[in-house]
């Protein structure tokens, strides 16, 4: 990879802002993972093209339906957006289905791609996070987002990079100069010293990331009316909570508002999160504990159906 393809940005929303903005407009159709990072939708619809959701479930484990997404691609599919290990299911493409996807795009040449591998380094034992970078084919349209934010945990830096392809590295960095002229040179600074560090503070987070995604993982299918699926990255799981009767925004109010517990409705993450609820356990172990209790505590003497009210 020449360095000349690679642009610092303060954060890796800027990436996701600018490529859809590239890509999108009225005839383009993008493709993008639902649940997913909210962002995408509201800047694909902001740009006039047509959201095309690709559907995540947890009944498949949140994988992508490799076949679903290839018959979701037409003539005016103009980007897919990508997101492993993902936020907010936890989930990871394998190796596997990331081969069948390449496979997908070498049959539609007019199709760029958005990897958004944010938490490409918080990956848990057992899994294997695979790079889009790691395709040569796929090379000249290819845009990876990723930056310090989840790594180092210096979301408050704002600092991320992008790695574009030949033909748009111009293009992007005329729009960098353009919105934000450089990124904060003390950032930037901060940022090597992170990469030069030692890296074992990484590895030892994504220990404690993975220790606690596994009791949550357990409290919360102990939970009346949740199932949860285990995470295999990032620090999320996205349990459904179809059983408690109650709609993601309800529970996610009655959390809040009733028990003291920050969540975030499914719904946010577009239409195909509606009956699960996110749950970041980017917390102290103990917070999240004191969480699970309240809500088992309240389950002891009344059930959901009092929570609408
Ligand atoms: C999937 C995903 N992509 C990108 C970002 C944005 O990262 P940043 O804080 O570097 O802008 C986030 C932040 O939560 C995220 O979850």
């Amino acid at each position: 990879m020449n360095p000349d393809n690679i642009l610092i940005v303060p954060g890796g929303k800027v990436t996701m802002w600018h490529t859809i903005l590239m890509f999108g407009g009225k005839n383009s159709e993008i493709i993008y993972p639902n649940p997913g990072f909210p962002i995408y939708e509201s800047v694909i619809n902001y740009t006039g093209a047509k959201a095309v959701p690709i559907k995540l479930d947890n009944k498949t484990d949140f994988n992508i339906n490799v076949k679903a997404l290839n018959d979701l691609i037409t003539k005016k599919t103009s980007l897919i957006i990508l997101n492993s290990p993902s936020n907010p299911t936890g989930g990871l493409i394998s190796k596997k289905d990331m081969d069948a996807i390449v496979n997908i795009l070498d049959q539609h040449p007019h199709v760029h791609i958005l990897s958004d591998e944010i938490y490409s380094r918080i990956v848990y034992k057992g899994n294997q996070f695979t790079s889009l970078l790691s395709y040569p084919n796929i090379r000249d349209r290819l845009i990876i987002l990723d930056g310090w934010s989840k790594t180092y945990a210096m979301t408050g830096w704002r600092i991320g990079y992008s790695v574009w392809p030949n033909k748009y590295v111009k293009m992007s960095e005329r729009l960098n100069i353009n919105s934000f002229s450089c990124t904060n040179a003390a950032t930037q600074y901060a940022a090597i010293s992170a990469l030069k560090g030692p890296q074992d503070c990484v590895e030892n987070m994504t220990n404690i990331f993975e220790k606690r995604g596994k009791m949550v993982f357990k409290e919360l299918n102990s939970i009346e009316g949740f199932t949860c699926n285990s995470s295999k990255g990032a620090f999320y799981v996205l349990p459904s909570i179809k059983k408690t009767g109650l709609t993601s925004d309800q529970l996610q109010d009655f959390l809040l508002y009733k028990l003291g517990i920050t969540t975030v409705s499914g719904k946010s993450f577009g239409i195909f999160g509606e009956g699960y609820i996110r749950i970041s356990y980017a917390n102290s172990e103990e917070n999240i504990k004191e969480a699970i209790f309240r809500i088992k505590n309240y389950l002891k003497k009344k059930s959901w159906a009092d929570a609408k009210n």
